[in-house]
């Protein structure tokens, strides 16, 4: 019997089946199996029906996924045709978009594409805009950013965070450029393969949007719209989550228009189905979704479409009731910042031009913020003095200047505090005034810049912070 309910009145009929204990099982359908083996008849979320179905023959096996993790048979076809009217009509114009659309020119088009896709990993929509609209402008192809240097491609990226982004984007494009003639890769699996920095997301996306390849595109976005939809709410960092992810997105996509498809999965889950207060009522695929009343009755261990316990894509810890949908997805616990303190000294000298210039030190070319500049610094190793923190700073500047200077030049400013991806810097900032001696000092990794050029050189946020501190103290 699996005649239109809505979904409110199958929901009370799989109720009251439970309560009815073994005739409501063989309504439903459960097969007496010898312990441990038994299967179960799936019921799913069928949109025509708008209410939960059985699923004749299909049957869950123990060990599996709940059914209600995957969508029925005619649930894609709906769910493309929803998201993309509302994309349709709703999405952003975006740069790199416009791009996307408009460049004929195939190989522009995946260099564009893998531009926006790089700068997008780990910074916001409306940050990336005014960085790729320079970026493009002064590097428009593969080959004008690998007549680039290091340097130039550091400056741009100043401010963006996670440099070796820009350091890959780099190395990127010298080896398309030297290896492969100038020429782009053109499917997912080269782009994986040929390009530094690019992981199986970014392949898809660059693939898809920009080569309207058929290929799912999983980002935090699209984790939390398909967790959503489909009450995944194991640990969605895990292999069985990721793969289930995937399986799903591969599914959904739109043949027709891959990149749009995938791109609309990410508009919805930035502006719509958000971490915290999401728009529900404005979701273009609410209709594809159980309501949070439904996911509770699926999500427990007696409901007769799952098999919570053994599920790997099923909560293993109890929701909050409160946060409704936001209890999807899950994530582990986020490690705490390593804490660090970092001596640092703004050292002034006066310019040629009457303008003062500032000592900045470039950092190694491997590891954390490398090949920046900085204004020269020790790492704190433990909490000290004032005293033994201006004896450190006097040794370092006195070795990098070549000077004999004493620690009462050196002066206390105060402390900037800068979080950045897992460390929670803390800058404990003195100034210094050259008057004479050292301030010849010009080597590979030393130079002195106006407070002009300092905005414009290839330095970290945290070392901007420092710089404005000390301007209103040197
Ligand atoms: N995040 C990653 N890729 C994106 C895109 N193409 N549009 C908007 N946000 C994104």
């Amino acid at each position: 019997e699996t005649g239109p309910y809505t979904r409110c009145q199958t929901m009370n009929r799989l109720r009251s089946a439970m309560r009815k204990g073994k005739r409501a099982r063989m309504e439903m359908g459960e097969t007496a199996k010898p312990k441990g083996k038994r299967s179960k008849t799936a019921f799913c979320f069928c949109p025509s029906e708008n209410g939960f179905i059985v699923l004749p023959g299909k049957t869950v096996d123990a060990a599996s996924a709940c059914t209600y993790h995957t969508f029925p048979d005619s649930a894609d076809v709906l769910l493309r045709s929803q998201l993309l009217r509302w994309y349709d009509k709703e999405k952003r114009e975006l740069p790199w978009r416009t791009l996307a659309m408009t460049e004929a020119d195939l190989n522009i088009r995946t260099y564009a594409v893998w531009v926006s896709e790089i700068m997008l990993q780990q910074t916001q929509v409306a940050t990336v805009k005014d960085y790729y609209l320079r970026w493009m402008k002064r590097w428009p192809t593969v080959k004008a950013l690998a007549a680039a240097t290091l340097e130039e491609v550091n400056q741009m990226w100043a401010g963006l965070g996670y440099y070796s982004r820009g350091k890959r984007l780099h190395e990127g494009a010298q080896k398309v450029v030297t290896e492969l003639k100038g020429q782009m890769p053109q499917t997912v699996d080269s782009l994986l393969k040929q390009l530094p920095g690019v992981g199986r997301y970014t392949a898809a996306a660059i693939g898809s949007i920009a080569l309207g390849q058929v290929t799912g595109a999983v980002d935090g976005n699209v984790i939390r719209v398909l967790c959503r939809l489909r009450a995944i709410g194991a640990d969605s960092t895990s292999p069985a989550v990721t793969e289930a992810l995937w399986g799903l997105a591969n599914m959904l996509v739109d043949p027709e228009r891959p990149g749009d498809f995938n791109q609309a999965m990410m508009e919805l889950g930035a502006r719509v189905c958000t971490p915290k207060g999401p728009l529900c009522s404005q979701c273009p695929v609410q209709p594809l979704r159980p309501s949070w009343c439904d996911f509770k009755f699926l999500l427990t261990s007696s409901s007769p479409s799952g098999n919570s316990g053994t599920c790997h894509l099923c909560p293993s810890e109890p929701w909050d009731d409160e946060l409704g949908v936001q209890n999807f997805p899950r994530k582990p616990a986020k490690k705490p910042p390593r804490v660090e303190q970092t001596l640092t000294c703004v050292v002034v000298r006066p310019g040629e031009e009457g303008e003062e210039e500032y000592l900045l030190k470039q950092r190694p070319h491997k590891g954390l913020l490398a090949g920046l500049w900085e204004f020269p610094s020790l790492l704190l190793e433990a909490e000290n003095s004032e005293v033994k923190q201006k004896r450190a700073l006097c040794a370092e500047l006195n070795g990098i200047l070549g000077t004999c200077l004493t620690e009462s030049v050196f002066q206390y400013v105060g402390e900037v505090v800068h979080i950045f991806s897992h460390i929670h810097q803390t800058y404990v900032v003195y100034s210094m005034i050259l008057k004479d001696g050292g301030t010849e000092t010009q080597t590979e990794d030393t130079q002195w810049l106006t407070r002009s050029s300092l905005q414009e050189a290839a330095v970290s946020t945290g070392v901007k912070k420092v710089g404005m501190l000390s301007t209103h103290c040197v």
